[in-house]
């Protein structure tokens, strides 16, 4: 199978929006970042269905599935060798939370440490297609470390809008080497994107690259065709990811829907329609977890935002999250759920996941892990229900990008020295 041309390929892909469906010239996203009749969130829709769509052998990474991906010429990729990462089957924390099938999916090998690159890759390429010379975003951290090395990459101009103090030191340390123009804002993450947003409404010259923008949900949503390739043409039976602005979880469903219309008929040989799609679980952290709180409420039409959220998981730390509709669409749709976990119960995640596989992730990626330790304990019927299943856990980001999330608790100065010879050590160790 060859690959389309670009002009069949602009056919294919629309712009619409996800709430009252008025549709939209694909390369008119950036005027506009939402619904110009109801001022919903747009998204991209592939059209004519997935069967008979080819992966490249030659591309690498996310790029492998250029086709399920709206980029009209290759030439126009700027791309870092994101994606490909790991699915680790984690059999010694399996063992211990007597789950019979536990995979994380790490996704703190991806360039820049976190799985922002996977979107960041399709809308920088995107901006470049469309004749951007200027990025900007509002970020908890990773996206602004992801966005300033694309904008390098690309050589365009990066803003970038930060909460003050409120983001990890390694992910400042990035956007700084990185080149981009920072500036941290007075308030929370929620009070950056507004100002980011209005200024990238006005200025048709600076693109917005927060999630919102549905280039990025189409460079992540390869996450979900990476794992069903990495467990062998197989749906898991459910996958648990932390939830900020819900960019992640709604990507991931969208890329599970896609393979359920044959997205990877090709790759495997067969056709996947039959198999179900995973329930998508998404987790919070107590103190920012609008979308818990909608869940336990049954709500699916609106949240309540939370105006001054808390949590040292710095990276979620956001009490309006965007993306809520589409999140809470594939939480329902997908039959799965949603809930919240203290920071304590976090930051023992992130340590037991450390100790038990050998897998560093930052705070807020430990959260699905914090989620099944909790379940476990309660014996709940969620924990009844996947013990015996494929369960896929998506830790998002690098624990190196925060160590002080670690050094908190030991600091460098409490461990122990010893004298320059092999007999101290000795005794010691004794
Ligand atoms: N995990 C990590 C490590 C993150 O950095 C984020 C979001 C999430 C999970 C949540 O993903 O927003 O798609 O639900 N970080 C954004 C940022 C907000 O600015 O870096 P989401």
């Amino acid at each position: 199978m060859s690959l389309t041309s670009e002009v069949q390929k602009r056919k294919q892909f629309l712009l619409r929006c996800y709430f009252c469906k008025t549709e939209y010239e694909i390369d008119e996203y950036g005027k506009f970042y939402h619904c110009q009749k109801c001022g919903n969130l747009l998204e991209i829709v592939r059209l004519g269905g997935f069967r008979d769509v080819a992966i490249s052998k030659e591309m690498q990474g996310i790029w492998k599935y250029f086709e399920l991906i709206p980029l009209w010429n290759s030439a126009n990729i700027v791309s870092l060798s994101e994606g490909g990462t790991p699915l680790v089957r984690c059999r010694n924390l399996g063992r211990q939370l007597g789950l019979e099938s536990l995979y994380v999916k790490f996704e703190g090998l991806n360039p820049t440490g976190s799985f922002k690159d996977r979107g960041m890759t399709v809308g920088i390429s995107k901006a470049k297609e469309l004749g951007y010379k200027a990025s900007m975003c509002a970020s908890t951290g990773n996206t602004s470390a992801s966005l300033a090395a694309y904008a390098a990459s690309a050589q365009m101009r990066c803003i970038v809008l930060v909460p003050k103090g409120k983001i990890a030191m390694g992910k400042m340390a990035q956007a700084i080497a990185f080149g981009a123009e920072i500036f941290q804002v007075d308030g929370n993450f929620d009070d950056a994107l507004r100002i980011a947003s209005e200024i990238c409404e006005k200025d048709d010259k600076t693109l917005l690259l927060n999630s919102l923008n549905p280039f990025r949900i189409e460079g992540q949503k390869t996450v979900s065709f990476e794992i069903i390739e990495q467990l062998g043409g197989v749906m898991p039976d459910c996958v648990i990811l932390p939830v900020g602005n819900a960019g992640n979880i709604t990507a991931a469903w969208k890329g599970f829907l896609e393979v359920k219309q044959g997205a990877l008929n090709s790759l495997f040989g067969t056709n996947l329609a039959h198999k179900t799609p995973p329930r998508m679980i998404g987790v919070q952290a107590g103190g920012a977890a609008p979308i818990a709180k909608a869940f336990k409420n049954g709500m699916r039409d609106s949240i309540e935002p939370v105006l001054s959220p808390h949590t040292q998981a710095s990276a979620i730390n956001i009490g309006s999250t965007v993306s809520w509709m589409k999140s809470l669409s594939a939480i329902y749709d997908s039959g799965g759920a949603a809930d919240a976990v203290s920071d304590e119960e976090i930051f023992s995640g992130q340590r037991l996941l450390a100790s038990t596989e050998g897998l560093f992730v930052e705070p807020a990626s430990a959260t699905p892990i914090a989620f099944l330790v909790k379940i476990a304990k309660e014996k709940s019927k969620e924990y009844t229900r996947i013990r015996d299943q494929t369960v896929v856990c998506i830790c998002t980001g690098n624990g190196l990008k925060d160590p002080n999330s670690v050094l908190k608790n030991v600091r460098p100065d409490q461990i122990q020295t010893i004298p320059v010879d092999s007999i101290s050590l000795e005794k010691v160790l004794a």
